[in-house]
């Protein structure tokens, strides 16, 4: 049987309409995600208090009282309510006035070590810490545009991706952003057609010699830095000139990487693609970069893979004190959670095993917490 171009592009269209329909179906009825809600002790870890204070902290009806169900026997809190009483709680750990957002990219030539996963979760996580956080969807596959419950073939324009600003039509990130279902967290979607970059970016550079093609990112989001706590990147699976744009807006950065032999030996090409390449930008083009820390992050950790110990072995020894004190594990949670679009933080409450809930939770947690002091030493050393 031959197969033509053209029926690889019935298929596409095939699959497609199969992932509205699903999306559909997952998020119905009306096909836009919904953020999970809380109770009162949920609130009350937020704000890392006991559930008694904010009993107290009631009656002085200072903060939203949420809503009590019909029997009065339950308090629900929508995610914006909560995030409120957080803020309350959590005012120390709030960006200080006169310091800005700082920027992480998170990144990997590897395909599949949960780099979106991360960001997802790094950015609600913060966001549940009382920040707000802009994420920017960098990957032309826009998976963490989906996990927003948008479809990047269909609901993205070209112009309201990084696009227009890769194409000269716009010079600030502005134009892109919109709000989403989770609140305190923006978005930059993604669509296929950001593929694009790669041939724009490039040619631009040879008709404008001042123009700095690993530079557009950064100063797109120049103007938004002061609105946001953080800016977390999403990269696709390849050194292309959207992940250097990324790499290069950011001050830190984030590589996930499972414990599997394979995944280690192609991190030792990330390193050095992404040396050579930053070198030769510095060398030739005087591009200016530092980061304020990389961490590596053991993402999918298998707990009954033998081999995974050996593998963590020679990472401790590798990245030495980059790499996180703290695993996330390969876990059924996200694959078992109402929506399949949704991380762990998406679910308000777990209908399998509690246990394995609350160890993936803990290390999302933990990672979210580790990230948030890197920021917090950002602002006290940039505060101007
Ligand atoms: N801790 C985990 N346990 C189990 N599955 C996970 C975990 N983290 C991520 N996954 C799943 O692994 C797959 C890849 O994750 P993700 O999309 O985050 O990786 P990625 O590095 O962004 O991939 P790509 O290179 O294609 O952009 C997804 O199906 C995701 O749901
Ligand atoms: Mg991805």
């Amino acid at each position: 049987m031959t197969i033509t171009i053209n029926d690889i592009a019935d298929q596409a269209v095939r699959a497609t309409r199969m992932v509205a329909q699903v999306r559909g179906r997952m998020l119905a009825p009306e096909a836009v995600k919904s953020p999970p809600r809380f109770n009162a002790s949920q609130v009350a870890a937020l704000c890392e208090i006991d559930k008694n204070q904010v009993t107290y902290r009631l009656t002085k009806g200072d903060l939203p009282p949420g809503q009590v169900n019909a029997s009065g026997s339950r308090r629900e809190f929508t995610l914006s309510e909560a995030r409120q009483w957080v803020q309350a709680y959590r005012s120390k750990a709030a960006r200080p006035k006169g310091a800005r957002a700082m920027t992480i990219a998170v990144g990997n030539f590897k395909g599949g070590v949960s780099k979106t996963t991360t960001v997802m979760t790094l950015a609600q996580g913060l966001s549940l810490r009382g920040h707000r956080a802009l994420v920017v969807d960098m990957d032309p596959q826009g998976s963490l545009t989906t996990l927003f419950g948008i479809l990047p073939d269909t609901e993205v324009r070209e112009e309201e991706t990084f696009t227009a600003l890769a194409a000269g039509d716009e010079q600030t990130i502005d134009y892109a952003i919109r709000k989403t279902y989770w609140d305190g967290i923006d978005l930059v979607p993604a669509a296929p057609s950001l593929f694009t970059c790669e041939f724009l970016l490039p040619s631009r550079q040879m008709k404008e010699p001042e123009f700095e093609f690993w530079n557009v990112l950064n100063r797109g989001l120049e103007s938004v830095r002061d609105d946001y706590d953080v800016i977390i990147i999403d990269t696709p699976p390849a050194l292309s000139y959207v992940t250097v744009n990324s790499f290069m807006a950011a001050e830190g950065l984030i590589v996930p990487l499972p414990p599997s032999a394979l995944d280690f030996a192609s991190s030792a090409q990330f390193w050095t693609l992404f040396s050579d390449l930053a070198l030769q930008l510095t060398g030739q083009a005087g591009a200016q970069k530092s980061f304020e820390f990389i961490n590596v992050l053991l993402s999918r950790v298998d707990q009954s893979d033998v081999s995974a110990g050996v593998v963590r072995n020679w990472i401790g020894a590798t990245y030495a004190e980059k790499v996180l004190p703290v695993e996330i594990p390969k876990t059924a949670v996200t694959a078992a959670s109402s929506a399949e679009f949704g991380t762990v933080y998406d679910i308000s409450k777990y209908e399998g095993n509690v246990k394995t809930y609350r160890r993936a939770r803990e290390a999302y947690d933990r990672v979210t917490e580790l990230i948030e002091q890197s920021i917090t030493e950002y602002w006290a050393k940039e505060r101007v």
